[in-house]
């Protein structure tokens, strides 16, 4: 039976999941976050699915090899779409743009559950993702970042709470990292910071979007102000 190592970026989604609850995993090619996930325990069964046949067969794939047919099923699937509304589970959409992930979160009604835990891990735009929750009653509990090479990634655990959280400028763009010393955190963070600043100063250089470089100057303000106000607040 195969034994499923984790990279960083999977390794850091891994850790959020909450142990107990059931696994779907959306979008999941190999197959290794359910795989591995199972096979330690912290997960008693899973589901896999993907939109494509190729990504599925590479999940089946997995899945047998690792002697798992009887507690991971595979489904062909976009989004939850074919999913069966479930309770007590853990929904995990990671590797995918910011975006996808808040729209195919935002067609489930189901998730809409406090025994509903969501880990997101966008590749792109986690602000799409941290709007989405912002915006719809879900509330951020946990953020964790990982490095991987020249590369660092985000993955956050959300959870229905019914209310709305208010939004400052920049709080989607960092969320809960703005309150963590962890350097990697810290990392991301900066990465954020330097392509909001490089897209302001193009525009004002370009002169052609005046409402979106205002917009982004309010933005950048406030990331430096919420990095100020909540530095030394712990995580
Ligand atoms: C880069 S892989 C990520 C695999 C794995 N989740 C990970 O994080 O390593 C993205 C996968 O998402 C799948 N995908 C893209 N759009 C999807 C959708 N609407 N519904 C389900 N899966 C989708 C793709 O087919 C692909 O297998």
């Amino acid at each position: 039976m195969s034994d499923i190592r984790l990279d960083p970026r999977l390794s850091a989604v891994a850790s959020l999941v909450q142990p107990g609850n059931k696994l779907l995993d959306v979008g999941t090619d190999h197959a290794f976050l359910p795989c591995f996930l199972v096979q330690r325990g912290v997960c008693p069964c899973a589901a896999a699915g993907d939109l494509r046949p190729g990504p599925l067969e590479n999940a089946k794939s997995t899945v047998a090899a690792c002697s798992l047919e009887d507690r991971i099923e595979t489904l062909l699937s976009d989004g939850l779409d074919s999913f069966p509304p479930q309770t007590d589970c853990t929904v995990v959409l990671a590797g995918m743009g910011g975006l996808l992930i808040a729209e195919l979160l935002g067609r489930t009604s189901w998730i809409r559950d406090r025994s509903v835990q969501i880990v997101a891990q966008p590749m792109s735009h986690a602000e799409d993702v941290r709007r989405f929750f912002f915006q719809n009653g879900f509330a951020l509990e946990k953020e964790v970042c990982a490095a991987d090479g020249k590369h660092v990634y985000c993955a956050m655990a959300a959870r229905f709470s019914g209310k709305p959280t208010e939004e400052t400028p920049a709080l989607p763009y960092g969320g809960l990292l703005f309150g963590q010393s962890d350097p990697t955190a810290k990392r991301f963070l900066q990465t954020q910071f330097d392509r909001l600043k490089k897209r302001r100063d193009a525009l004002e250089r370009a002169g052609t979007d005046k409402e979106e470089a205002a917009r982004l100057r309010e933005v950048l303000d406030d990331f430096c102000e919420l990095k100020k106000q909540r530095s030394g607040s712990g995580q």
